[in-house]
């Protein structure tokens, strides 16, 4: 029989008030976290509600350990300071990486860093292309270059005086965050006043430069993609659908949609997979979501964000090579909800993503 191969995963634990309980916990084989590491996110972001949203929860951990088990010996690596040091002592085959880092707008690429280094194969984009999508204006930049659709935009630096004129109705998100952090109600800006304070609010709570985006009013997608070179193929798409969020609010897939309207004791389905759109609109999507992936050399999975505009035209809204992955089908996470609907479970989808990444490094599959 083959060996089984060593897979490290690699991940951020979500911060959940009990890091004491955490790092008193003798179990090795549990996900821990260490407080430093979020002490150094905090100094350089206030800590406000979403700090952590990015970061997964031991449920998600735990589920992806426990689907690369079924073929593989698995080891958890936390991707904090002492992440190189112990990649470099336990040398694994391949690593599977969801670590979104620990701050700064280079983060997501600070494993697959070190991993370059080690020369040690891992799951995903690689750190040019990480450090690209979560700087969404340098990811909007690249794909305007290559004439993939995608809302017209400014950068408003902290340092600006007063910010320069904007065609409104806006959306203002911080230039560099995931999860819907920065994203609430109040992002969508229609007046000057508001515009200029949504501004000064991105720039107090984030430290980080003001993406200013065209509001684009159609329908909202998201599209999960495998896969790599000849082999990428898009999974049934998901429509987030606005109907059943509060009346009043605006549609957008804001932090209080993704967080807090939807949860365990009042869950509200946003999502509709497989999207109930016409042939033709689901391959502009296709392609354009194709396009991007390609364009930006991501690898193995990623997720990305479509919007319609006034025409019925998709645009890109922004890629993300780490997508989140929580397990439980009640928390209604996009990608794996994609997957169900292809028939591709849990485990499945996981295992799927390793062997892209084997098949991409040329390593047999036990
Ligand atoms: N240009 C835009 N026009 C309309 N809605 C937008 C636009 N950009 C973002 N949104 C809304 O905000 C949500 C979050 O924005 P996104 O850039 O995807 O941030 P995150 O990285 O936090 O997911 C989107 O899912 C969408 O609903
Ligand atoms: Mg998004």
């Amino acid at each position: 029989m083959l060996k089984r191969l060593h897979v490290a995963l690699v991940y951020n634990l979500k911060k959940d008030g009990s890091d004491e309980a955490s790092s008193e916990d003798s179990d090795p084989n549990k996900p821990r976290t260490r407080g430093n590491a979020q002490v150094a996110a905090s100094k350089l972001q206030q800590t406000t509600a979403d700090t952590y949203a990015e970061w997964d929860t031991e449920e998600t951990i735990l589920a992806v350990r426990t689907a690369l088990e079924q073929y593989h010996s698995v080891t958890l690596i936390e991707a904090n300071e002492e992440a190189y040091a112990r990649l470099r002592a336990a040398r694994p085959d391949i690593v599977f990486n969801i670590a979104e880092g620990l701050h700064g707008p280079s983060r997501e690429a600070q494993i697959p860093a070190m991993l370059e280094m080690l020369g040690i194969p891992y799951t995903g984009s690689d750190p040019l292309t990480l450090g690209i999508c979560l700087d969404k204006s340098r990811a909007k930049e690249i794909l305007s270059y290559h004439g993939v659709s995608t809302p017209a935009f400014i950068v408003i630096e902290p340092s600006a005086s007063l910010p320069p004129a904007f065609p409104l109705p806006a959306i203002v998100k911080p230039l560099h965050e995931g999860s819907s952090k920065g994203i609430t109600n109040a992002s969508i800006v229609r007046t000057e006043e508001e515009f200029h304070a949504q501004v000064r609010h991105v720039h107090a709570t984030y430290r980080q430069p003001a993406l200013v985006e065209e509001y684009l009013p159609g329908r909202e997608f998201t599209v999960a993609v495998m896969g790599n070179n000849g082999d990428v193929r898009t999974l049934p798409i998901v429509e987030i659908r606005f109907d059943s969020l509060p009346d009043g609010v605006n549609h957008i897939y804001s932090y209080e949609a993704k967080w807090v309207w939807d949860n365990l004791e009042h869950p509200i389905d946003v999502h509709e997979c497989p999207a109930r759109i016409d042939q033709d609109l689901e391959r502009r999507i296709r392609e354009t979501c194709l396009s991007a992936y390609a364009i930006l050399n991501c690898r193995d999975w990623c997720r990305i964000d479509i919007r319609l505009d006034g025409n019925g035209e998709p645009h890109i809204i922004e890629l993300n090579p780490l997508p989140g992955i929580l397990p439980n089908p009640e928390e209604h996470s996009c990608f794996p909800q994609a997957a169900r609907a292809a028939g591709v479970d849990y485990d499945t989808m996981i295992n799927g993503v390793l062997d892209a990444a084997l098949k991409r490094y040329g390593i047999a599959r036990p």
